[in-house]
């Protein structure tokens, strides 16, 4: 591992809190719950994390969530995510959530919301880590569960960074939510959205012009329309690009075939992030390994998404110069001549 890596400070904006719970708390929190999974070792987690594609991936995912069943269990959970950040030097971290998940179970939406901000508060006053939750739709329930969950979500909106759009893309472009996001925009919170993951360059036009979108979550088949990065290249919309969950999910066979280099060297505003950490078996710090390791991507490139990620957060501006003074003060340090 780079000492380079291991202390530079950083900044994750895409990351999945239930993609965070590793094989161990998984079972915790099932045996905890009384709850049966189709895997009662370690090992058996693990081998049933091989995963054809995203869909294949989603259904699985959305398995494992049954073992979260309160408020508490959503601390323990996020407190995990950021221990592990404050062990990587992730110094803000914005994470998605869907209400949909449990509401569908019957459970209280407020407890995703307490269980998340209980955890951030404890990392702020442990760590200095700041962040919080982004509420998501699950795209592939449709438009009338999403219109119920921002029902929801508007009544808590000053607890929230913003607005995304998740799970199974093809077949759920974001022109479908147009009149939902026209509401996020009117309430003041910012929209993100999944597109071009596993769909195609339209879906990344689609979160553009109808979800107006702030961030862009993956975009990595923008690479297919080369109007489309002129338009990135002149509005500078952040990329969330996640390499090891691409190759997990198969949208790339190697990471070598990543364009994230391409991406970058085009002049693309890309920050890299680790999606779901847990079921990818890579945190941030990892997807930052891999991608020196097979992509070509130089410090420079790492110093250069993490500059990236702190303008393209939405942490205050404040924050954002706190961020930024303190990746300021590692590279002169770290590029200070010895002696
Ligand atoms: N939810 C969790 N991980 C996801 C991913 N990689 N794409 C879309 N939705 C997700
Ligand atoms: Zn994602």
């Amino acid at each position: 591992m780079s000492e380079f890596i291991e202390k530079l400070p950083k900044v994750e904006l895409h990351m999945h809190i239930e993609g965070a719970m590793m094989p161990d708390l998984m079972l915790q929190l099932a045996e905890k719950n009384h709850i049966k999974l189709p895997y009662q070792t370690l090992e058996e987690v693990e081998a049933a994390y091989q995963f054809k594609d995203l869909t294949a991936f989603i259904n699985l995912y959305l398995q494992g969530t049954e073992v979260i069943q309160s408020a508490e269990d959503f601390y323990v959970l996020t407190q995990s995510y950021l221990d592990r950040c404050a062990a990587q030097n992730i110094r803000h971290a914005e994470v998605f959530c869907d209400i949909r998940t449990y509401v569908e179970r019957g459970l209280p939406p407020e407890m995703v919301l307490d269980g998340i901000e209980a955890g951030f508060a404890e990392a702020r006053d442990r760590h200095g880590i700041s962040g919080g939750m982004l509420g998501t739709f699950i795209r592939h329930l449709g438009v009338d569960k999403a219109a119920e969950d921002w029902h929801f979500y508007q009544q808590h909106a000053e607890r929230l960074l913003g607005i995304g759009l998740a799970a199974i893309e093809v077949g759920y472009p974001a022109s479908q939510f147009k009149a939902i996001f026209d509401q996020v925009h009117a309430a003041g919170l910012p929209v993100v959205a999944h597109a071009g993951e596993e769909g195609p360059a339209t879906y990344i036009w689609s979160a553009i012009h109808d979800a107006g979108v702030s961030r862009i979550d993956h975009g990595i088949r923008a690479l297919d329309d080369p109007k489309l990065v002129q338009f990135l290249q002149q509005t500078q919309i952040p990329l969330t690009v996640c390499p090891c969950s691409n190759v997990s999910l198969h949208v790339f066979e190697h990471m070598n075939q990543h364009v994230i280099k391409q991406m970058l060297d085009l002049g693309l505003n890309v920050t890299i992030n680790s999606d779901d950490p847990a079921h990818f078996g890579a945190f941030l710090q990892e997807n930052m390994v891999a991608v020196q390791r097979h992509c070509g991507i130089t410090d420079d490139d790492l110093i250069r998404m993490t500059y990236n990620a702190i303008d393209a957060s939405f942490a205050d501006q404040p924050r954002k110069t706190e961020l930024s003074d303190e990746l300021d003060q590692y590279l002169e340090q770290v590029l200070a001549p010895v002696g």
